[in-house]
């Protein structure tokens, strides 16, 4: 192996260490909350990277709050590949997850391998997340150097088998096969845990017994980081909020002001002022100037 280009400058000057899949497991072993936030382009990525957010998923929830599908079954890889390519170029810090879209992993271990390839050779993604308990998948891709995040609980890729959007694990048959599965997954090599929608007790039972560090959504507490989707956080949804969704701002609010702002200031012909515009220098105005009065304004015309 030969280090030939350092992409964010040289490494004396570059300060930033990178978030990994192992750093995670040390931040759990020294009992350091996890820090994970979803993000879909460039801007919001930077934002979220330069806030010091440890991990970016780039969800397919991405198929709910940009694309506005109904649920997240309808994006498709090529859409997900779109997505991680422009948070990657976003990202010096977080480790960027890529979440496998559904269809993309469901056929065999091998399809699902080379679409997870793809992840990392065309998007650069640094990990990709799978839902439900894939042991074989998991195996696969860790033998193949892809570090997996396991999504265990509600996972919004079952919407139909589960019949909505319903808490999970509220049974004690419920309880011990998500038991068993999250430590199948932790023993096939998942590096990580995403545990969603499941009472407090049970996330945090299934902590207590991995040595991977799980990310909490809806999950309570006790898990090892907590994870949230950035337009929930940020209220740019356009529905209520789950029960787990803390809310930290309100962008549709402030964007809202903006937009009807910028709309009135150009219906009163208050946006450009002249600070805002440009200017032909003097001379050329000189030089102009008998041509610049022969021309009428058009509303001038038509009112002749
Ligand atoms: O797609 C997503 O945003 C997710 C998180 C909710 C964990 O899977």
């Amino acid at each position: 192996m030969s280090i030939t280009n350092f992409p964010s400058g040289s490494p004396a000057n570059n300060s930033i260490t990178k978030v990994t899949v192992p750093a995670l497991a040390e931040m759990k072993r020294q009992g350091k909350p996890i820090s994970a936030l979803t993000a879909y382009d460039y801007a919001t990525s930077r934002l979220v990277d330069e806030a010091g957010i440890d991990l970016i998923l780039v969800g397919d929830s991405l198929a709910m709050v940009v694309l506005g599908h109904e649920n997240t079954l309808a994006v498709t890889v090529d859409e997900m590949l779109h997505h991680t390519r422009a948070v990657r170029r976003a990202v010096r810090r977080a480790l960027v997850v890529a979440d496998m879209p559904f269809g993309s992993y469901h056929g065999t271990v091998a399809e699902g391998l080379a679409n997870a390839i793809r992840f990392v050779k065309e998007a650069g993604a640094e990990a990709v997340k799978i839902e439900g308990p894939r042991v074989e998948l998991v195996r696969a891709l860790t033998e193949a150097e892809i570090p997996v995040i396991g999504h265990l609980g509600l996972t919004p890729q079952s919407i139909h088998r589960m019949g909505g959007y319903r808490v999970q694990a509220r049974t004690t048959e419920t309880v011990l096969k998500l038991k068993a599965d999250a430590r199948a997954l932790a023993d096939a090599g998942a590096g990580v845990l995403v545990l969603e929608g499941i009472p407090r007790e049970v996330a945090a039972d299934i902590t207590a017994d991995l040595t991977i560090p799980t990310i909490g959504i809806g999950a309570g507490p006790k898990c090892d980081g907590q994870i949230l989707v950035f337009h929930d956080l940020v209220n740019l949804t356009f529905a209520p909020a789950a029960k787990f969704v803390r809310r930290y701002a309100d962008a549709s609010a402030l964007l809202r002001n903006a937009i009807e702002h910028y709309r009135e200031d150009v219906e009163h012909r208050t946006f450009p002022s002249d600070e805002e515009s440009y200017h032909l220098p003097e001379a050329a105005k000189d030089a102009l100037a008998p041509a610049r009065e022969s021309v009428e304004p058009i509303h001038a015309l038509r009112k002749a």
